[in-house]
């Protein structure tokens, strides 16, 4: 089955059992400030499930297009998506478990025609009256498993909202795949099993503190999702392998030269150019801008990795649009919005990958200085900081010492290596020798916590990237923090995310100090905001000139 012939007869399907299709709503949840993006099918029906707003149909059916962030930074391995399809069946205070259940099953039996012995079902501890009727409908009982809390009970999307105790149906590939420990099972994180389906009883309302609470109807959730269902039912192991992600994958192969499966580092670095590429198109055709907040830093952040992955593959200038198109061309059918706003996506695409391409090499280069200086930074000199507090002063005289020995390899190095290698070197010194002056003429606890402060650089300095290196990577080259923080990891080092955070405060700041002087006075603010334009954003670290609009003008506080 191609994965549009699974999503018409989802559709189909429910159609027949007295739903009414709607069509999915945007990724950007408007009017709920309880979540970021749409992150499932039930998230439009929300209004309906509290009892605040009335369905045009009490039995609804969807295809939901869905943003996770969770797992941003994973993408690439076989399983994991930002951005996928969900089909859903809804029920407002109409049908419940009994229906839910066995239409789930004759859809996956009979009109999928999945193997029944492929498959496995679990419901949540206390759930008798759901395990009863999937024993009506002809399953093993020792195909059905009790899952707690974790496992078997969803929502709420966001803070609060609807959620209650789930069942699943679960695919199994069979022994001898996954990890073949003894207590796998359907939840385990090994790839023998593939939840295919989710049923939530949404009966009950959860607060920001916890407390639930029962909804005034029963409702009926669930979630089936087309990728892994696309790759079941195309007989493959993994989502990529689908025809959901073929032209896509075709498309790289073309502009890179490079074959899906020849080694590990490219079929992951496809992956992420494919997956993210097709994420970016849908967020920014439902209004996503780039930016350094909110849904529009995820945005940024996915285009950057995406763009970074395609260096991996030997792309040396921006290729986005490239894959864009693509998507466009695919799903616009099935999603108008994307062949209405083609141009804009790819400007909107265009600008940004532009922006950060000129950066790339250099922010790159400066960041494998930094990896780099760690490698000669002695490990049993800074191993805690009692060691280090004992023999600052030998330490200064190392860290001199370094600095010279090092001095003709520094002379070989491009300019930004070596200004990575002396920034961190300087780090390292400054903390050296303000610790050394504090001890020894410092007055009291004050200079006692700078001690600490600057001892704590010191013992991380082997192991992690400062949060002032790992700042002025994102200030001045635009590497998201995850990025970097990615490409630390794949050598062995953590970042320093709190001193990270530190300096971003300080940046925020030296921002408001700013504002102090007048920039922006509270009226100003409000008219700005009257206008409802995105945020301005500061181009002037990567441009020297640009064009920009002039929405408003304010004279002497009036507009
Ligand atoms: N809302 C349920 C889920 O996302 C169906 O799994």
């Amino acid at each position: 089955m191609k994965s549009s012939d699974i999503r018409s007869a989802y559709l189909d399907f429910y159609k027949e059992k007295g739903h009414t299709v709607v069509p999915s709503s945007s990724l950007v949840p408007h009017g709920d400030p309880t979540l970021l993006l749409t992150s499932a099918g039930m998230v439009q029906m929300k209004p309906y499930f509290i009892g605040e707003a009335t369905p045009p149909s009490p039995r609804l059916v969807s295809c939901q297009k869905c943003f996770r962030t969770t797992d941003i930074d994973v993408v690439g391995d076989a399983g994991h998506l930002t951005y996928f399809e969900m089909l859903g069946n809804f029920s407002i205070g109409d049908y419940f478990k009994k229906e839910a259940i066995a239409w789930s099953w004759e859809f996956v039996i009979e009109r999928l025609k999945l193997p029944q012995e492929n498959l496995w079902i679990t419901v949540f501890l206390d759930d008798d009256e759901a395990e009863n009727y999937w024993l009506d409908l002809g399953v093993a009982k020792d195909r059905i498993l009790r899952c707690d809390e974790k496992d078997n009970f969803w929502g709420p999307a966001g803070e609060s909202g609807p959620c209650g105790p789930c069942s699943e149906i679960h695919y199994d590939f069979g022994e001898g795949t996954g990890c073949g420990s003894s207590d796998c099972g359907p939840s385990c994180d090994c790839d023998r099993f593939s939840e295919i389906w989710n049923l939530v009883f949404t009966e009950l309302d959860q607060d920001a503190e916890g407390n639930r609470t029962p909804l005034k109807q029963k409702n009926i959730d669930t979630g089936m999702g087309l990728e892994r269902t696309a790759a079941l039912m195309q007989g493959k192991r993994n989502v990529y392998e689908t025809d959901l992600f073929t032209p896509m994958m075709d498309r790289i192969a073309d502009l890179t030269g490079r074959r899906y499966g020849e080694t590990d580092t490219v079929t992951k670095a496809m992956r992420v150019v494919a997956e993210h590429g097709r994420a970016i198109t849908f967020l920014i055709a439902d209004g996503v801008i780039p930016s350094n907040d909110g849904r529009g830093y995820v945005l940024r952040r996915i285009l950057r990795r995406a763009a970074l992955f395609g260096r991996k593959l030997g792309l040396t200038e921006a290729f986005l649009t490239k894959i864009a198109e693509i998507v466009v061309e695919q799903m616009g059918d099935i999603y108008p919005e994307l062949t209405s706003q083609r141009d804009y996506i790819l400007k909107v695409i265009d600008i940004e990958e532009e922006k950060f391409d000129r950066t790339i090499t250099d922010g790159l280069e400066r960041l494998e200085g930094m990896i780099e200086i760690r490698s000669i930074i002695p490990k049993e000199y800074v191993a805690d900081t009692d060691t280090i507090r004992n023999r600052i002063l030998e330490l200064t005289q190392w860290a001199d010492n370094t600095f010279y020995d090092y001095g003709p390899k520094l002379e070989e190095m491009s300019a930004l290596k070596r200004e990575a290698w002396i920034f961190a070197h300087g780090i390292l010194n400054d903390a050296l020798s303000s610790a050394r002056q504090i001890q020894t003429s410092g007055d009291g606890n004050e200079a006692e916590t700078v001690v600490e402060k600057e001892l704590s650089i010191i013992a991380k300095m082997p192991t992690h990237l400062s949060g002032f290196e790992v700042f002025r990577l994102w200030d001045t080259f635009g590497f998201p923090k995850e990025i970097t923080s990615e490409i630390a990891a794949e050598n062995g080092l953590s970042i320093d995310l709190e001193g990270f955070e530190e300096e971003m405060e300080a940046q925020r700041e030296r921002a408001r100090g700013a504002k102090k002087f007048g920039l922006a006075d509270k009226s100003d603010q409000a008219y700005y905001e009257s206008l409802d334009v995105p945020p301005t954003e500061f181009v002037g670290y990567g441009e020297f000139f640009t064009d920009t609009l002039v929405v408003g003008l304010i004279v002497d506080g009036e507009p």
